[in-house]
């Protein structure tokens, strides 16, 4: 879907996302939600917040599983993407903290604790929709250019380019960037039911056109996208913009 403004994506995205979720609450038992952190959802998770005050929509019964995690930031450290997710969707959603799960980074073994990740996933799925964004080097969640197209959970290192890129919510110093990560694998993330990839922006066009229209190659992650059935593009005219 190729959209005017990011705006209009985060409308699009929070109906993808609605109109997967409610259907299976209503069929009852326990739903997984997929949830990804960075700057690209946030317009999708407002205007779901919006419904949910104005409109009543009732995401009850939710888990919410989180696609990655920084390594070695404390529990409870305002930048830990539980933390975020919290801060910026499922407490004002009004979704118990106790659903909301992510890669436990603070573990003292991470190496265990993506494994236990990928298990306790597993055992919640299938993710009904899965909400992904695209880094500018084509990474999805934490899975940097190289990743095997058919991983697991696991910890990786972050490129310098990432690190840079996400020094904005570190007040801008790099050095804060944690190193390492856990994240769930191409593998898992092609597990979900629905992916929904959400990109705004002209520092996006490249890595979207590379991920829809170029090779399936590990140096292009989100170019696993394309060996999925039920895949929703959602761009704005600049991030479109060399499709
Ligand atoms: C981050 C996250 C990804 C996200 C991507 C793009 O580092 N781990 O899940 O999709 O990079 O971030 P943004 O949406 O802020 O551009």
């Amino acid at each position: 879907v190729l959209l005017p403004t990011p705006e209009d994506c985060g409308r699009v995205v929070a109906d993808a996302v609605v109109g997967s979720v409610l259907p299976a609450l209503a069929r009852g038992g326990p739903v997984v939600l997929g949830l990804a952190t960075g700057s690209s959802p946030l317009l999708a998770y407002r205007e779901l917040l919006r419904r949910h005050r104005e409109e009543g929509l009732d995401l009850t019964g939710v888990q919410a599983f989180l696609l990655d995690e920084y390594v070695g930031l404390p529990a409870g450290h305002p930048e830990s993407y539980r933390e975020v997710i919290r801060r910026e969707l499922t407490d004002a959603l009004g979704l118990d903290p106790a659903v909301v799960h992510g890669p436990d980074g603070a573990a003292a073994d991470p190496l265990q604790a993506a494994r236990d990740y990928e298990q306790q996933l597993l055992a919640a799925g299938p993710v009904v929709v899965q909400v992904l964004g695209i880094g500018s080097n084509g990474h999805v969640g934490f899975n940097e250019p190289g990743s095997s197209l058919a991983s697991r959970t696991r910890v990786k290192t972050l490129t310098e380019q990432t690190r840079a890129d996400n020094a904005r919510f570190f007040g801008g110093d790099v050095e804060a960037v944690p190193r390492h990560v856990i994240t769930q694998g191409l593998g898992t993330i092609l597990g979900a039911e629905h992916l929904v990839l959400v990109a705004t922006g002209e520092g996006k066009a490249a890595a979207v056109a590379a991920a829809v229209e170029g090779p399936l190659t590990a140096s292009c992650p989100g170019s696993v996208l394309q060996l999925h059935p039920h895949v929703t593009l959602v761009v704005d005219e600049a991030a479109g913009n060399r499709l």
